[in-house]
């Protein structure tokens, strides 16, 4: 025994501890000492300068928001409000083919770059300007990058409607190699979108290529979420295979009525090719998607609600359909006249979303859009969604698995090192939270609002956010890819 006290910067006393992997919680007291995990366990000896009682409340590491659109978020608003509400403490951003950075635009961002912010947003012709503006930013949450195929076309190609030269494709490398050295996570796609969709598979093949050596891996919004999506997921596979990778499909989901009741087609899919290479995807917890306004999917057999048009934001919040009738025309000219637009697309069905969120593969991200101004509410409500609603009302997943689903699997899939659990040594990232009374409070009407009992949220050892106020500190920084996920003793894949 110690004769003398242990001394730590804080003390959360009495939590009921998940600690990430998905085991049931025990009851412990943490110690944080210079950003650090110090002790786990019974502590009432330890001295600290900070108490908290955690009163049986739960403790957990500071969720990763795996799939997010953040990249000039986390530097603009580096208050990082709607995630550090959440229990967030690390953003992945550059998801679906879309990045900040490597960029040097040559007009008006593409569609859906321009997700990402208008051309001012565009600052980072190397990955590694993009990395000291992060740090310059001090941001409340850490932040990983990915690489966007897209934004990589944009910047070695004339015109994004054909497929990539060799010699493009070399320029494209190049890029990512920059990035890669400086500890970008890996590269995404989005191949659904017109400035990716004549990309054939060859051209992801001989992008992707590089990933292996850097341990980083492929993630895509795949070619196509509807009709033919077990093809689009072939395709990711092959990518995955070609270059030795592991593949994280997006915002994984059965798009369209007529694909409505196939997620378990989708799901075996899946697991069959797990059997023979490392995939997983992540989901949001809810049944509409959103993006930029997509005309391919004006098709009248769902509902479509406008978030934001350039030409004309008076129709923000309101339904396609009424636009069209209200201007006596169809949903298509409407959807026309209305670009550039955003919407929401009311295109899942309630059983496909629980099946997929459910699935031991499958992370939570939230795909959050901060740039709209009428956003999804997955933005500010994803987490704390998936905690209440899915967890504690639907009784679809253990509390202790939904944990894992937004930390250890997360941190192990990207690379990020020592975060995802609740462990002696690991970086303090963690979230202090009551499952009675977790709840999002953001919805499609009223999307910017702060989620209902989280009581308190450290990044990197630093209180960042309690009792429904941030303190001021922002302790997020850079993070670079660790270790490659593929040797993991844990096996995430
Ligand atoms: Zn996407
Ligand atoms: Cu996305």
């Amino acid at each position: 025994m110690h004769s003398h006290p242990e001394a730590a910067d804080t003390l959360i006393v009495g939590a009921q501890l998940y600690d990430g992997t998905g085991a049931p919680p025990v009851e412990r007291d943490v110690a944080i000492r210079d950003g650090r995990i110090a002790a786990i366990g019974n502590l009432s000896n330890w001295l600290a300068e900070e108490v908290i009682e955690a009163n049986g409340r739960a403790l957990a590491p500071g969720f990763i928001d795996v799939h997010t659109h953040d990249d000039t978020h986390v530097i603009r608003s580096p208050q990082m409000l709607p995630k550090i509400t959440q229990g967030v403490t690390t953003v992945i951003v550059g998801n679906c083919g879309i990045s900040a950075s490597p960029v040097l635009l040559k007009g008006d961002p593409p569609d859906p770059m321009n997700l990402l912010g208008e051309r001012d947003a565009f600052q980072y012709p190397t990955f590694a300007a993009y990395v000291e503006a992060v740090n310059a930013a001090r941001p409340a949450v850490n932040v990983g990058a990915l690489i966007g195929h897209t934004a990589l076309r944009s910047n070695q190609m004339d015109r994004l409607d054909r497929a990539a030269t060799a010699e493009e494709i070399d320029g494209m490398r190049a890029q990512l190699e920059e990035a890669l050295s400086n500890g970008a996570l890996g590269l995404s796609s989005g191949l659904a979108y017109g400035s990716a969709f004549s990309a054939p598979t060859e051209e992801v093949m001989a992008l992707a290529e590089p990933l292996a050596a850097a341990g980083a891996l492929y993630t895509t919004h795949m070619r196509t979420e509807f009709d033919a999506i077990l093809d689009a997921m072939d395709e990711a596979y092959r990518v995955g295979r070609h270059a030795h990778v592991p593949v994280v499909i997006s915002h994984l989901k059965c798009a369209g009525p007529s694909n409505w009741g196939r997620s378990e087609e989708v799901l075996k899919s899946l697991e069959g090719a797990r059997r023979l290479q490392p995939i997983g995807c992540d989901c949001y917890p809810y049944n509409r998607s959103s993006s930029t306004l997509d005309l391919k999917q004006v098709t009248g057999d769902i509902d479509i609600t406008i978030t934001w048009s350039e030409p004309h934001p008076e129709m923000a919040g309101k339904l396609l359909k009424e636009i069209a009738a209200e201007w006596g025309v169809t949903q298509q000219e409407a959807g026309k006249r209305l670009q550039p637009a955003g919407a929401v697309y009311h295109n899942m069905s309630e059983d496909d979303v629980r099946r997929i969120l459910s699935h031991p593969a499958t992370m939570v991200g939230s795909d959050g859009l901060p740039n709209d101004p009428l956003p999804h509410p997955r933005l500010w409500g994803a987490f704390p969604r998936v905690l209440g609603h899915y967890v504690r009302d639907a009784n679809l997943l253990p509390l202790e698995e939904a944990v894992r689903k937004m930390t250890s699997l997360s941190a192990r899939r990207f690379g990020l090192a020592q975060r995802g659990e609740v462990h002696i040594g690991y970086h303090a990232d963690l979230v202090l939270f009551d499952p009675a009374k977790v709840r999002d409070a953001a919805t499609f009407e009223k999307p910017e609002q702060a989620a209902d009992g989280i009581d308190a949220v450290w990044v990197n050892g630093v209180l960042t956010y309690r009792d429904g106020e941030v303190t001021g500190e922002r302790a997020g920084h850079f993070v670079a890819r660790g270790a490659a996920s593929k040797g993991d003793a844990h096996g995430a894949f």
